[in-house]
């Protein structure tokens, strides 16, 4: 009896632990934690693997403070080269899932440089990681309908840093969960899952919620997340089961909180990753107040961007049947700006203020079918699938092509050239290769492959053949003869046999030699043969010198198009290697008296700086220049003038004030520019003159943009690169069409090429001057970066960048002025009243967080002047957009509502109800 139960309890107790281990998580669940060594269970009971499948990387071991969690310890990271590293996953097709990545830096490298790269879904774009912190991790997520066997995630393209991974989760949905009507040819980006009144900054996740999904905390502090919050607003809680009838809602424990606005409304301001474009956006509400009888909590929703969502009012209890139940309105396709405002407003018969319990937003990001030649190339490699050139996963061509393979550049591109020699391939050449029918190039010499030659009449581009080297056997194809592109074949050191074809011809490079058995047919004409041959080895060593010359080229192309860009600028510009050669011969040289006739005896100042007094001229030919005569004791002597003046000579771009020429006379040292009609951009900011000449938002974003321009050429396109030092509004001059050009290198030294800063006296203008090379003398690109950044926080506020009275008190400077300002989502509070209403806030807030970024204190968290080019070009076509819809010039209602600009301050909560006028058929909720 004894025995039995023991028996039993043993017995039982295995069915316990053995149940608890099969149902630890749910099916479906991948976890791998990348650069792991052990399996382990984490303390939500999710199992974690290591990521040894993968054959690329190394890993690395981290150490954050308070971060206990196995599986953030350790991460895989890859070279910061030109290829891509993938996982593979696999899948069920026709099933839904859930992707997550997660990326934790926490300095692994020991660099401190916050790395940026990019991650692909396949062939898709998904994502630039860009990391800002290096004890938070970045997560990204991605809900998509498997139509393959396995997933790829890549990553690829770091710009900075080495490109690293966390971890890599696949969470498989139920049934219809997070169906569209796209989903063949989209995926869900996801930008926002909000779990309101949420009671901690944790978010819900699994076992919670069965499918591990991450609802985000409302009170998670995070750079423009959820701002703007109205007064009034009261988190509250119910501990009643909430019912969510079906599992692909929330779970019960996010339903069970929420905000209500008290005083009748509920408003945030949120970023939208990925945004702007088109969305899918679910809202969830569940009456968990108990309310009077007579109480009626009725409410819209009110986005700026989208009157149309306003139509349908929300009453929970009614739409829910119920309390305690949900209501699930939302939009499968609604277009959503990048900076979203909402707010909950209550109707004017409602009792009771707004109440949201969740909400989710994802973004509508489309498939790329991937390369043409995908499941050809698939075939091809599976015959190798040991060797490590074989494991590239991904897509063959998209980001990037596989290390061995090139690439046309269409948007669906096709394989152009097959790089394979001395791969140790073995067996037949495998016959997909003969389908692929953008083939250029194909290289499969030095391997040991044997069996004949197939015909590649299928690939009718191919132009070079490397077949030499193997054990082919087998007669010539005289379908090879039929390619019309082939200029060079190489058969040589084979063991083919029979007659060559004889259309295999002249006008091709041909070497067959080395194979005993092969013949060419006509044996009469031998000294023809003879002849050719030796021009065909002629040819080939051109041929070969020629090639390694463009590989060479090409690969460093690939690698360092930058580079090589700067390469050509260098041999085209070439420097002298020494300045102290005084190298003047490309600055013209005035005569005094010249300039003297010029300027009418200096007789009209136009600007003076700290380096001289400025004068209009007009040259005998009728140009205008500007002749800026130096202050004897600005430049020491004349070694530091030639310098100047060499330098100013070799720099040509239309947004840099071009140089005419210098003068060197009776120890007056004179730099003749181009005039620019339009003065400084300071005088159009402020000044007594800013009332006539103001310039609007548009004109600024382009003065900026021109000055960007100006200085991404002195970083980039200069050899060695040129940092400007001196970056100031009175240093951006504008012309007749208030275009802008950057002048004045006067403190421009000459970066030492190759090394990342040179170290020199600190000069420059306070307000301006970069504090990191202030304290280290060590001066980089990032320092005129952090000058454009305080460039661009005078452009949105028109204020000075130092000032005693504008700033408030103990505050003279205008980056801490406005870094307070835009941290606290306050951008109102610091734009240049001159602008009135006419900008669109998006563009303004894009350029505000740039800008704040630009002035980060260290220069490696700072953006390349590049990448701030790019944003402002952005906020350009937002603006462009906003206009052109302003001007009626739009027909397109979903480009209207992704820009229009409405502003929340000026709403005007009883206008709400007017847009039930407006035909809501674009947009309509669905409840599903
Ligand atoms: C990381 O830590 C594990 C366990 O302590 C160790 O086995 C492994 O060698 C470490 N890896 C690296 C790259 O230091
Ligand atoms: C993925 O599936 C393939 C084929 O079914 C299998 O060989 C492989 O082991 C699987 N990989 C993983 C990581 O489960
Ligand atoms: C690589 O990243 C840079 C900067 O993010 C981007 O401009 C460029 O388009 C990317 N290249 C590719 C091939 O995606
Ligand atoms: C709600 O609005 C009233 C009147 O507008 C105001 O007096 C009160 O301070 C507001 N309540 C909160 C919590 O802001
Ligand atoms: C969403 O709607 C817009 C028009 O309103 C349409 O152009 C777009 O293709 C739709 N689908 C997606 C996935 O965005
Ligand atoms: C080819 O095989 C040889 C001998 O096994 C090996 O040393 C070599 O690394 C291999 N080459 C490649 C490219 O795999």
């Amino acid at each position: 009896m004894e025995i039995w139960a023991v028996g039993f309890s043993i017995f039982f107790s295995f069915l316990l632990s053995h149940v608890c281990i099969s149902d630890a998580q749910m099916p479906g669940f991948v976890s791998l934690d990348c650069g792991g060594t052990d399996s382990h269970t984490d303390e939500l009971g999710i199992q974690w693997i290591p990521d040894d499948q993968i054959r690329f990387g190394q890993t690395a071991n981290i150490s954050i403070p308070d971060e206990t969690r196995q599986q953030y310890m350790t991460l895989r990271s890859f070279p910061n080269d030109n290829r891509k590293y993938c996982y593979t996953l696999n899948v069920t097709i026709r099933t839904r899932f859930l992707l997550r990545a997660t990326f934790l830096y926490g300095n692994f490298d020991n660099n401190n440089v916050y790395p940026k790269f990019d991650v692909s879904m396949g062939a898709t774009p998904w994502s630039t990681i860009v990391i800002s912190d290096a004890s938070t991790a970045e997560v990204i997520e991605m809900i998509f309908l498997a139509t393959e066997p396995t997933i790829s995630v890549c990553l690829s393209n770091a710009t900075t840093g080495q490109p690293f991974i966390s971890t890599l989760e696949l969470r498989q949905f139920n049934g219809s969960m997070y169906i569209t009507d796209f989903e063949n040819q989209f995926y869900l980006s996801v930008s926002a899952r909000i779990n309101f009144g949420a009671d901690s900054t944790d978010p819900v996740r699994y076992p919670d919620d069965p499918y591990d999904r991450m609802w985000e905390s409302d009170s998670l502090k995070k750079p423009n997340y959820l701002v703007d919050v109205a007064a009034g607003t009261e988190k509250i809680s119910t501990k009643m089961p909430v019912d969510v009838s079906k599992d692909d809602r929330p779970p019960q424990k996010v339903m069970q909180t929420a905000v209500v606005g008290r005083n009748g409304t509920l408003s945030y301001r949120l970023n939208l990753d990925g945004f702007p474009g088109g969305g899918w956006a679910f809202t969830y509400f569940a009456e968990i107040e108990d309310i009077g009888p007579n109480d009626i909590r009725k409410f819209r929703l009110v986005l700026p961007d989208a009157p149309q969502v306003s139509k349908a009012a929300v009453n929970i209890l009614e739409n829910a049947q119920g309390k305690d139940r949900l209501y699930e309105p939302g939009f499968q396709n609604l277009t959503l700006p990048f900076v979203m405002s909402f707010k909950f407003v209550k109707t004017s018969d409602s009792t009771l203020g707004p109440l949201v319990n969740a909400m989710e937003i994802n973004k509508y990001v489309k498939k790329n079918g991937g390369t043409l030649d995908g499941s050809t190339v698939t075939k091809f490699v599976s015959h190798y699938l040991s060797a490590d050139w074989a494991q590239e996963g991904g897509d063959p061509c998209l980001p990037v092509p596989w290390s061995w393979l090139e690439c046309s550049s269409d948007p669906q591109p096709l394989v152009t050239a097959i790089h394979l020699s001395r791969n140790n391939l073995t067996g037949n050449i495998p016959s997909e290769l003969t389908n692929l029918g953008g083939l250029v190039e194909l290289w499969l010499d030095g391997n040991s492959l044997t069996g004949p030659i197939p015909d590649f009449s299928g690939c009718p581009n191919l132009k070079i053949i490397h077949l030499e080297n193997n054990q082919l056997t087998g007669s010539v194809p005289s379908s090879l003869g039929d390619l019309q592109n082939l200029k060079e074949l190489y058969l040589q050191n084979n063991k083919l046999s029979g007659n060559l074809p004889s259309n295999l011809a002249n006008n091709r490079v041909l070497n067959i030699s080395g194979n005993a058995n092969l013949h060419k047919r006509n044996k009469s004409s031998r000294t023809g043969i003879i002849i050719g041959s030796i021009g065909a080895v002629l040819l080939l060593i051109a041929t070969i010198l020629s090639c390694w010359f463009l590989r060479k080229g090409k690969n460093s192309k690939k690698r360092y198009t930058d580079q090589a860009r700067l390469g050509n600028v260098l041999q085209s510009q070439k420097l002298p290697s020494s300045l102290e050669s005084t190298a003047t011969e490309a600055a013209h040289c005035f005569t005094f008296k010249e300039l003297e006739e010029a300027t009418k005896e200096f007789e009209r100042k136009i600007g003076s700086g700290g380096y001289g007094v400025v004068y209009y001229g007009k040259l005998k030919d009728g140009r205008e220049i500007a002749v800026k005569v130096l202050t004897s004791n600005s430049f020491q002597g004349k070694r530091e003038f030639s310098n100047e003046v060499t330098l100013l000579s070799r720099i040509h771009h239309r947004n840099l004030v071009q140089f005419l020429g210098y003068c060197q006379e009776d120890g007056k040292s004179i730099l003749v520019y181009e005039f620019m009609h339009n003065g400084t951009l300071k005088e159009h900011l402020y000044g007594p003159l800013t009332r006539e000449r103001c310039i609007n938002w548009i004109q600024r974003l382009e003065v900026a943009e021109d000055a960007a321009r100006g200085i991404e050429y002195l970083h980039t396109g200069c050899v060695p690169a040129i940092i400007h030092r001196d970056l100031k509004t009175s240093n951006i001059l504008l012309d007749k069409n208030t275009r802008a050009k950057v002048s004045d290198f006067g403190l421009s030294k000459l970066a030492v090429d190759g090394a990342s800063h040179v170290s020199s006296i600190v000069r420059g203008t306070v307000g301006y001057l970069d504090p990191e090379y202030y304290i280290s003398q060590q001066l980089t690109d990032k320092s005129d970066v952090y000058s454009f950044g305080v460039i661009l926080l005078e452009l949105i506020s028109g204020q000075e960048a130092i000032s005693n009275e504008n700033f408030g008190v103990n505050c003279r400077n205008i980056v801490q002025w406005a870094k307070m300002h835009i941290e606290s989502g306050d951008i109102q509070g610091i734009i240049d009243p001159a602008l009135r209403d006419e900008y669109d806030i998006q563009s303004m807030w894009k350029i505000a967080e740039k800008a704040l970024l630009c002035v980060q204190a260290h220069g490696h968290m700072r953006p390349s002047i590049s990448e701030v080019l790019k944003e402002i070009q952005d906020a350009i076509m937002i603006e462009k957009e906003v206009q052109s819809v302003r001007e009626g010039n739009s027909d397109n209602i979903s480009r209207h509502s992704l820009h229009s600009s409405i502003h929340l301050g000026s709403m005007d909560l009883g206008h709400t109800d007017s847009y039930l006028s407006i035909d809501d058929s674009i947009a309509r909720p669905t409840a599903r």
